[in-house]
């Protein structure tokens, strides 16, 4: 008798490895759609997005986060992959280099079939999952990448982009950033502009979705109906320089607690970011972190609900309003003038625009006549 307990015991998995199959098991129909993947930028830091150099093969990389083998192992069945360019940019070649990401993730997908699907909405996410690709989304990190231009904001669209975030750490010329919060900056539009509030409408016309990470709490407080998809980055989780695995479920154990399963995503940040938990190394250990909220009581309607449904629901809820709004114009009342930065700026198209390299006779005279004015 007490030989055959023994035996059981010992053919029974632990409880430990019990959660792992069973999320083995719940992810193998259900994958992951993570909210945030920054591995466009390293390809440009790393390669100048040169995908087809022998070192940039996405098989083989192996000191990023983020490589095909790791996203397999990860059940990673979604990614927004973020087309980030820094702040710095802004007022410069903000443009141009955040189109430039988005063409590297279309080659991504080009260059590697076999493993990714771009895919531009929630059906297209569904039949990715059937076919066990990466149904690869865009997300513009940061509204200075679209240069207070609602025509950019529309071409974005068109190009792929299903969400925006809207502001990353700097104020743009119509919304507030995280930093007046912390009065690190002065608030300028307290949440957004006339212009900003603009840009929202047309995003809800576009059906792009709008991510509300980084902006201040007062350009939060203009929006509503959300999903938090919660990101592991050491600092923003234990505001130290190390955590854990389980300070992460901590986290989306309390957005479970104040708002609801149906509420919680995830949005690793992998190679946006310097430092990550203990046992949340890479991609390939989303596993890992669904076995812990398994651990503690998570349902497995609970865990479904935050790997995939709350972002397909979110998703077609924006799909849906961009529907009930089709048959509207394009917003097209552009940003004043004055609350651009004007230095590298030609001002065609506005009143007094003097970016016209042939001035019109009219102004040509006004100007000669002002030139006189001086002189005398
Ligand atoms: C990592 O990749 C580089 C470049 O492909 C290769 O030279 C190196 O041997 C690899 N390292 C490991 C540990 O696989
Ligand atoms: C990447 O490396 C793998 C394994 O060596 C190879 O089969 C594949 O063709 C390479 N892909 C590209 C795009 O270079
Ligand atoms: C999970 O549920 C079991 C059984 O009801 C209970 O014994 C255990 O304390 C619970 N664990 C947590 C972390 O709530
Ligand atoms: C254009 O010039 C007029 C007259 O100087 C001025 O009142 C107006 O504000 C200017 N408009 C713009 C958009 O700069
Ligand atoms: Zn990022």
């Amino acid at each position: 008798m007490r030989v055959l307990v023994l035996a059981l015991t010992l053919a029974l998995p632990s409880a430990g490895q019990q959660h792992e199959e069973e999320a083995q098991r719940i992810m193998s129909t259900t994958p992951v759609i993570d909210g945030h993947n920054d591995l466009p930028w390293q390809l440009l830091l790393r390669f100048n997005n040169q995908l087809r150099l022998p070192q940039a093969n996405l098989t083989l990389l192996n000191d990023t986060h983020t490589n095909i083998p790791k996203l397999r192992r990860g059940h990673v069945g979604g990614q927004f992959w973020s087309v980030y360019v820094p702040c710095e940019t802004q007022n410069k070649d903000a443009v141009r280099r955040t189109l430039e990401q988005i063409d590297v993730v279309h080659r991504m997908c080009e260059l590697y079939p076999e493993a990714f699907a771009c895919v531009t909405d929630s059906a297209g996410i569904r039949e990715a999952f059937q076919n066990k690709k990466v149904a690869s989304l865009i997300g513009v990190e940061g509204g200075h990448s679209i240069d207070s231009s609602l025509g950019v904001l529309r071409t974005f669209y068109r190009l792929g982009v299903r969400y925006m975030t809207l502001t990353h750490s700097c104020n743009t010329p119509w919304a507030d950033n995280w930093l007046v919060d912390t009065k690190e900056e002065v608030p300028v539009h307290h949440g957004l502009s006339p212009f900003g509030k603009t840009v929202l409408a047309e995003m809800n016309r576009l059906g792009m979705i709008v991510d509300l990470a980084h902006v201040s709490v007062e350009t939060m407080r203009a929006t509503t109906g959300s999903l938090v998809m919660v990101n592991f980055y050491n600092a923003y989780v234990t505001c130290a320089d190390t955590a854990t695995l389980s300070d992460v479920a901590d986290h989306m154990d309390h957005i479970k607690k104040v708002a609801g399963a149906q509420s919680v995503g995830f949005g690793g940040d992998y190679d946006g970011v310097s430092g990550l938990p203990t046992g949340l190394e890479d991609v390939s250990t989303y596993p890992a972190l669904v076995a812990e909220l398994l651990k503690r009581n998570w349902t497995e309607q609970d865990v479904r609900a935050a790997l995939a449904e709350n972002l397909l629901r979110v998703f077609s809820k924006v799909e849906e309003v961009k529907k009930t709004l089709q048959g509207t114009a394009a917003h097209e009342t552009p940003i004043d003038f004055k609350e651009l930065e004007g230095p590298c700026r030609t001002s065609y198209g506005y009143p007094n625009g003097t970016g016209t390299a042939r001035l019109p006779p009219a102004a040509l005279v006004l100007a000669l006549a002002l030139f006189l004015s001086l002189l005398f």
